[in-house]
């Protein structure tokens, strides 16, 4: 693996066992793209740019004879690096950049380059890091102002990954204002591609669509103010033919949290466009003379091995170049989840009994959701009062409980979040975001709290702090319950408050996460309205959705993994009743797994079903689920099953989740396995018996069966 430099003819080649990514300095300096595919060797560049004869270059002049122009009358068509604003090439541009007099014409051209080993973090925005991996740093210049452009390039050793970067430093005196900043940009000259999202709701979060592309734009998006249950900032630019298994496959994706713009351009040329940044909806920020913004980080993704590739390659970065929890690798403890049993009625009495009850059901970590601060016995009240409700319960005394039991105890915070009948919000509503002058959105009775403003960061970290000192948490579960309206703070220019609402977040979650590094945070946004790649830096684990009715699970968590691995995705066994606890814990498996309802209704049968799930959590879920490879079998989006299955590294042992929706006479039905080893036999839990890795990929478990509705099976194999 390796990232090279062709001094002779100025060409960049970042190549691992996954790609060959090439590109070129062009005579005027401009970078232009020349290759991102499967492994290539030598090539002469000229048989990549060369467009042909071209009949719009061509006139008949005076004496009658056909010429050439010799001006480059059309010098917009070449695949750009970062493409220019404001002159021939109008496709889309990555850098706007506003300077004095009003000129946003922006050009960048090659100053300087250095290649190194490692990776080195952002400065104020999460981002992949890692020893395995190289660095190609380029500084370009704007020939239409006195800014300077870094971009950088980390390429991973196993991964079909490269992570992209931009950095913009204003060397001038005057200020300058970004109106426009991608993270990245990707020219093919191609456009016979699918493109696959990740769209939804609340409850109904990353559900994949594929569509063909065609001519004009296309983009995903939020201007939420957050990552958004409506778009996911992840998507998949395909082969027609590619599929889970086969197939040229590109993904996009964004270590950010906030606003975001993905959009797929195919224009004239049939030159297709992908570029991926902050959303430029109101996004506008100054850069004053000697100063530098820092874009968020984007992923580009690519496999030769369909989505399948793409996801192995997303699920290892994530695992290993992103998130920071030291422990996020081990065995997580069994978690209780008190919301869907009591929400916000309860009291020291009722959760002791919780407590023991969830004991008896094999919890290890009981988690004590919304209600337990301020005066919060109501949804419209509290948030801000980060105190314990001391009047509803004894907090103390409940902790001694868990730990009397061998179980650790988890707390739950909204910290970007105030409510107006808080004592924080009638001592000072200059906190809340709006001009005071025009009314204020409530959603959830709630307002957003202006995390832009430093006095607000150092004000929660005190508060949350208190309660982390004052208390023994071994967990948290932080929250953030609405869309952000209204972005006028007291701090920033309206244009930058999106961006430096997320970077006050991040600063929080920061101080935060390096004073309590033994703390497990777990991520959430009314469910998963925040399941982004910034969040995963912080939250090794995000809770994927309020859903918890399992058969809307199989939809909401396949989408998902496409994207996330399962070691990410909070998944719970829940009261619903569609299916037995038995059958709703085999889906839970398939995320970090828990439990949440009122356990103490539980019958006898029902504890026995759910302490069946826990031993096999406890036997396979470290090196099977959270460590393992995952492979989706059976999509539900295409057909009546959904199916995934996951194989530890060392290919000894693995999981097989079916699940059928509709009832379905016997008929033949044999599920083709991936990812197992063809020379080792494995024994399996469906039928009892031994047989090749080739076996069960190529014949596969049968269960040519009747199966009722929501019918599901979890098969274990083990290698004999
Ligand atoms: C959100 C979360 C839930 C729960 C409630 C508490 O909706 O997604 O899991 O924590 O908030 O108010």
């Amino acid at each position: 693996m390796g990232i090279s430099y062709d001094e002779q003819n100025s060409i960049f080649r970042l190549e691992n066992d996954f790609f060959s990514y090439i590109f070129q300095i062009t005579e005027k300096g401009i970078l232009r793209h020349l290759y991102f595919g499967g492994r290539i060797g030598e090539f002469d560049p000229s048989s990549l740019t060369d467009l042909g004869w071209d009949w719009s270059r061509t006139y008949l002049d005076a004496d009658g004879a056909e010429k050439i122009y010799a001006d480059n009358y059309y010098n917009d068509r070449s695949l750009a690096e970062a493409a220019s604003h404001g002159l021939m090439d109008k496709s889309g541009a990555p850098f706007i950049v506003k300077k004095k007099g009003g000129v946003t014409a922006t050009s960048f051209v090659y100053e300087s380059h250095r290649i190194y080993n490692g990776k080195p973090e952002l400065s104020t925005l999460p981002s992949t890091h890692g020893e395995n991996a190289q660095t190609l740093e380029l500084i370009l210049k704007d020939i239409y102002g006195e800014e300077k452009l870094l971009l950088s390039y980390t390429l991973f050793e196993n991964l079909g990954v490269i992570a992209r970067n931009s950095v913009i430093f204003n060397c001038g005196k005057e200020d300058i204002v970004l109106e426009k900043i991608c993270s990245l940009e990707l020219d093919l000259p191609e456009s016979n591609f699918d493109l696959i999202h990740f769209h939804g709701d609340w409850c109904l979060e990353r559900f994949a669509e594929r569509k063909p592309l065609s001519n004009g734009n296309f983009s995903v998006a939020s201007n939420m103010g957050r990552s958004s249950h409506e778009e996911n900032p992840f998507a998949i630019l395909c082969a027609k033919n590619a599929d889970e298994f086969s197939g040229e496959a590109y993904a996009f994706s964004f270590v950010y949290s906030g606003n975001f713009r993905l959009s797929v351009n195919v224009d004239k040329w049939r030159r297709t466009r992908v570029l991926m940044g902050i959303n430029e909806e109101d996004f506008s920020y100054t850069v004053r003379g000697g100063e530098k913004f820092e874009a968020p980080e984007g992923i580009i993704v690519y496999s030769r091995e369909g989505f399948n590739g793409i996801s192995h390659s997303m699920h290892d970065l994530i695992r290993d170049n992103l998130i920071k929890f030291k422990n996020a690798k081990s065995l997580r403890p069994v978690l209780f989840n008190s919301w869907e049993g009591c929400y916000l009625d309860f009291d020291t009495q009722s959760i002791l009994g919780y407590i023991e009850n969830a004991a008896d059901i094999g919890a290890e970590l009981f988690v004590l959701d919304d209600g337990w601060f301020g005066r919060r016995d109501t949804d419209s009240r509290s948030l801000g009062d980060w105190f314990v409700a001391d009047y509803k319960i004894n907090l103390k005394k409940i902790i001694e409980k868990c730990h009397s039991l061998n179980m650790k105890f988890g707390i739950w915070f909204e910290p970007e979040m105030i409510n107006p009948d808080s004592d924080l919000y009638r001592a000072r509503p200059d906190y809340a975001l709006g001009d005071g002058k025009h009314e204020r959105t409530l959603s959830r009775h709630q307002l957003v709290i202006d995390t832009a403003n430093d006095e607000v960061v150092d004000l929660l970290f005190e508060r949350m702090s208190a309660i982390l000192d004052g208390y023994d948490i071994d967990y948290v579960k932080w929250d953030h319950n609405r869309n952000i309206g209204e972005i006028t703070g007291s701090r920033a220019e309206y244009g930058e408050t999106y961006h430096r609402l997320i970077l006050g977040t991040y600063k929080l979650l920061d101080r935060l996460q390096k004073k309590y590094p033994d703390i497990l945070f777990e991520g959430c946004a009314s469910g998963g309205g925040r399941f982004d790649l910034g969040m995963l830096y912080y939250h090794p684990q995000i809770w994927t959705s309020d859903e918890t009715d399992p058969v809307q699970r199989l939809f909401i968590q396949y989408g998902t993994s496409y994207a996330y691995p399962l070691s990410a995705m909070g998944s719970h066994i829940s009261k619903n009743p569609i299916m037995s606890y038995k059958d709703k814990g085999k889906i839970a498996l398939f995320g970090t797994y828990g439990i949440e309802m009122n356990p103490c209704l539980l019958t006898r049968e029902e504890r026995d079903e759910v302490k069946e799930i826990n031993a096999v959590y406890k036997k396979y879920h470290r090196d099977v689920i959270l460590n393992g490879d995952l492979y989706r079998l059976r999509s539900p989006f295409e057909g009546n099953y959904m199916s995934l299955m996951s194989v530890s590294k060392d290919r000894n042992k693995a999981l097989v989740l079916f699940a059928n929706i509709l009832k379905e006479n016997n008929r033949y039905r044999f599920l083709k396995l991936q990812g197992l080893d063809r020379n080792k036999k494995y024994s399996n839990s469906l039928d009892g018996k031994i047989y090749g890795g080739d076996y069960y990929m190529q014949v596969g478990l049968n269960l040519s069966v009747w199966l009722d509705e929501f019918k599901t099976y979890l098969v274990v194999l083990e290698e004999a």
